[in-house]
Order: C-alpha cells, then sequence, then structure tokens
C-alpha cells in the first residue's frame, strides 16, 4: 500500500478527470458498467479503507457507506443532484460532499428540448414508420404533431437548468411562465436580455395555461410527486409533460393514468421512478405514440461529462486536503457543516 489517499469510483469515469486523481491518489476503479449493489460498495469502500469516494446518481450513499471506512473524509458526487447521498449524515461525521452545480446546465436544457420536440412532432413514431417501410407516401394526416413556436410553455422551477431550458425557448416565440418558491428576479432579467418575459404564477395556474410544462425542481420532501393526479387532471388534454429532472417527483401510477385517459398528450422523460425502467413496465405501454423516454442522460455529452468528471475529482481532493471543495454541496443544500 502506498500513503497516497486511497479513493473509491463506483464506475469507469471520462479520463481527465482519473487523471486529476491519479496524480495525487490511488484510485480503485468498480470496473463493470452497471454499479456495485449498496452492499458491495459498504464492502469496497471498508476493505480499501478509503479516505475518498467518486460516486454518481445511481449510487445510495448513506451512513453504512460512510462508516464502512474510518478514513473516509471526502465525497464527489458527479451530479448536481445529491438526492442519492445523505448530507445529514456525512455533515454529523465531517465528511465533504462535493457536487457538480452550472456545468450540466446547459447540456440538460438541450436534452430537454431534444425531449419536447420529439414528443411535440412525433419524431420516435416518425423513425418508426419509415423503418418499418410504412412511408408509401406523402400523408395529408400522417403523423400530425402540435406546433411549438407560439405556443405556452410552463417551467417549473427557474433555477440554472430551468433558465437555460427557459432561454431556448427565445427561438420559438414563446409565452414562457414559471413556478418557483418564490419570484426568480435574477433569472428572469437574465431572460430579458434574450426577449423573454418570463411570467411568474403558482403551480396550478401555469398547469392551467402551459401547452408543455417541464420539470426543473430539485428532489425533496416538498417535491416529490409534486405532480401526481390533481397536477395532471389540471394540464390541457393536448399538454405535453417534459421532465429531466428527478422521476420521483412524477407520480407514475398518476402519469400512466393520465396517459391511459387521454389526460394530457404526451410524456417526454429523461428520468422515471422507477429508474432503471423496464420494458414491461405499464408506462412503456404507451411508448411511443404517447411516451418518449431516454436512459438519465441529461448531461452525457462528451464535453459535460468531462467537465463534470474533473470538477467531481477536484471536489474529492479537497475534501481530502480537508479543505471545503470549490462546489460543496452543504453549500448548495444550505446546510451548516459540524
Ligand atoms: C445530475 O447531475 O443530477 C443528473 O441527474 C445526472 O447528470
Amino acid at each position: 500500500m502506498s500513503d497516497k489517499a486511497v479513493v473509491y469510483l463506483t464506475r469507469k469515469v471520462p479520463e481527465d478527470g482519473l487523471a486529476v486523481l491519479e496524480e495525487h491518489c490511488e484510485v480503485h476503479v468498480w470496473p463493470d458498467p452497471v454499479e456495485p449493489s449498496h452492499e458491495r460498495l459498504v464492502e469496497r469502500v471498508a476493505e480499501l479503507e478509503a479516505d475518498g469516494l467518486f460516486c454518481n446518481v445511481a449510487d445510495i450513499v448513506d451512513a453504512a457507506v460512510m462508516d464502512a471506512s474510518p478514513n473516509l473524509r471526502a465525497i464527489g458526487t458527479m451530479s448536481v443532484g445529491y438526492d442519492h447521498i445523505d448530507l445529514e449524515a456525512a455533515a454529523e461525521r465531517g465528511i465533504a460532499v462535493g457536487h457538480t452545480p452550472g456545468v450540466l446546465a446547459e447540456t440538460t436544457a438541450d436534452l430537454g428540448w431534444a425531449l419536447l420536440m420529439a414528443g411535440a412532432r412525433r419524431i420516435v413514431e416518425a423513425h418508426q414508420h419509415v423503418e418499418n417501410d410504412e412511408w408509401k407516401t406523402w400523408g395529408p394526416t400522417v403523423l400530425l404533431g402540435r406546433d411549438v413556436h407560439e405556443a405556452t410553455l410552463g417551467v417549473v422551477g427557474l433555477g440554472r437548468i430551468g433558465t437555460e431550458f427557459a432561454r431556448r425557448a427565445a427561438g420559438f416565440d414563446m409565452e414562457v411562465l414559471y413556478s418557483h418558491t418564490s419570484p426568480n428576479e435574477e433569472a428572469e432579467a437574465d431572460l430579458a436580455e434574450y426577449g423573454i418575459d418570463a411570467e411568474y404564477c403558482e403551480l396550478e395556474e401555469l398547469l392551467d395555461r402551459s401547452d408543455f410544462v417541464s420539470l426543473h425542481v430539485p428532489l425533496l420532501e416538498d417535491t416529490y410527486q409534486l405532480i401526481g393526479e390533481a397536477e395532471l387532471e389540471r394540464m390541457n388534454d393536448d399538454a405535453i409533460l417534459v421532465n429531466t429532472a428527478r422521476g420521483e417527483i412524477v407520480d407514475t401510477d398518476a402519469l400512466v393514468n393520465a396517459l391511459e385517459t387521454d389526460e394530457i398528450r404526451h410524456a417526454a422523460l429523461d428520468v422515471s421512478d422507477p429508474e432503471p425502467i423496464g420494458s414491461d413496465h405499464p408506462l412503456m405501454a404507451h411508448a411511443p405514440e404517447k411516451l418518449t423516454i431516454a436512459p438519465h442522460i441529461g448531461s452525457a455529452s462528451m464535453e459535460t461529462r468531462s467537465e463534470m468528471a474533473v470538477m467531481t475529482a477536484e471536489n474529492v481532493l479537497a475534501g481530502l486536503r480537508g479543505e471545503t471543495p470549490p462546489y460543496s454541496a452543504f453549500k448548495d443544500a444550505g446546510i451548516e457543516k459540524n
């Protein structure tokens, strides 16, 4: 064993991030494409007596993981979201936690728009139509979708990703509504520079008025199943729901029912509850006509994932040195460190 700090990575990550760690630490990487089970994660952290942990949204990092190694003092998650980490437990134990805010906002917003457009213009169905040799002629009523331009866009949560998502509406002459914990004047001013006059309203009003509803809130106790039966009922029958945030923000059973009964036109999802979701789940019976779905790839561009890996490595290194990580999750979550 070297006297370098030991860092355990729960997955292979982009080379740039790995290189930052390898320069200073003894690095161990879980070799499989699917993450270690929680039990295995606890075992590996214990076996290695890890000083640092480099994880991601698929790993549940709770007190059991934290207590597995007496040396653990830094956790870096390669994600902006930290709902998979027990932050209170980390704070109590003096373990630093870093995440990756900001860097993935634009990439995730791009994906949100890809989903919105795919749902509105039936891109997956259109692709299958061609692939299945159903394209026999130009059809006046074939694969009619709904217009995006001049429609009303409802952005639920105008944080970093929500603001980037809203900004992209400028090219489509859309009316933009948003709900948030309170009016976000800074984001409104940013959007105004792009000619967007974002109107703050309560979630209920947003659901009543929007043609497209896109979710950008973090997963918290208050936002768990924020969109349930009542909210889906409120949405107009022709509306499209986009979720690039967290699956648990939507009540999946209520969504299945809303699609079945045509309460909304389409759901375009990058996240789901459960996640991953199997092809035999009742939700999947609605694809592709009423459901477009991607496997949690919001931040999955080569550039962004590489930057996320470097940020995560730098967060871990700072924690190992006993410093506050440059992107501290405690700071973001408003948690006082012990
Ligand atoms: C995040 O960063 O929280 C995403 O969900 C994964 O990229």
